[in-house]
């Protein structure tokens, strides 16, 4: 029985990595939109291969996002000499989430629990173009986003549109905006349509879009049926090229492509 099992997400690994065009897909057992602790397995499996991509890195700089997932990568989090000497930063400053699921807070919790070294990135959230211009302006700013820039592992979360606009108190303004345009994924503060195209953006400091592209190696970390088109979406970006995720949305990805 179990061995049957692991051989069939072992095949849905494969399947999934041919069809979405990644590297590397990692699938636990379970679904997270039933069972809290499938989204822990989601992280411990992440923490494994973390420390598997660091192992070849001479400096290293992991840039985190934040939300419920990369949380629980944090929580899985075990010290090692890899991680001692890596350096955790935030992808990008504030995205109007509750402080536990604020990157700044889960890099520093996933650096203290790594022994390893942490630097923040404190902006507001809602920056007006104004107050966005002249912070990009500011020496110590400057200093942490080249740090940031210069990450060789990215390790973020998906949402789901809806759920993360709401999550994110957006005026209604945007929130009828996400719905015209049919907006079903989010992740880095952008929100994507069925095809993978941005069509609205939140205006913060840290990695752009364009910046994740360069990063050698972006781990998605993301998992539950509800999901499913948000993943699918997002993936269509071809910014990630590595996915951590569940049985519960692996299978539901598999039957919409
Ligand atoms: C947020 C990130 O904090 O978490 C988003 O800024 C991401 O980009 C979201 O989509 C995912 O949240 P969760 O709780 O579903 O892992």
């Amino acid at each position: 029985e179990v061995m049957s099992d692991i051989f069939d997400l072992t095949n849905v690994e494969n399947k999934l990595k041919e069809c979405l065009g990644l590297a590397e897909v990692i699938v636990v057992p379970g679904d997270s939109d039933e069972a809290p602790w499938v989204k822990k397995e989601m992280g411990r499996a992440t923490v494994q291969l973390m420390k598997r991509y660091l192992a070849y890195e001479e400096t290293k700089i992991v840039a985190l996002t934040g939300g419920t997932t990369v949380a629980a990568v944090a929580e899985m989090m075990t010290p090692d000499s890899e991680m001692k000497e890596t350096l955790f930063v935030p992808a990008r400053g504030g995205l109007g989430e509750q402080v536990e699921n604020q990157a700044n807070t889960i890099c520093a919790t996933m650096a203290t629990k790594a022994m390893g070294h942490y630097r923040l990135l404190h902006v507001p959230d809602q920056l007006s173009q104004d107050s966005y211009s002249s912070l990009m302006e500011e020496p110590k700013i400057k200093e942490i986003l080249d740090l940031i820039r210069s990450a060789n592992l990215v390790v973020h979360g998906i949402g789901e549109a809806t759920t993360m606009a709401q999550r994110r108190s957006s005026s209604e303004e945007i929130l009828q905006t996400l719905h015209e345009k049919q907006a079903v994924a989010e992740a880095f503060g952008y929100y994507f349509n069925q095809n993978g195209d941005i069509i609205h953006k939140v205006l913060t400091i840290g990695l752009q879009l364009e910046d994740v592209i360069k990063t050698k190696s972006v781990v998605a970390v993301a998992g539950g049926t509800s999901k499913a088109h948000a993943i699918s979406a997002f993936m269509k970006q071809k910014t990630s090229n590595i996915l951590v995720t569940d049985e519960g949305a692996a299978k539901a990805l598999l039957e919409l492509h």
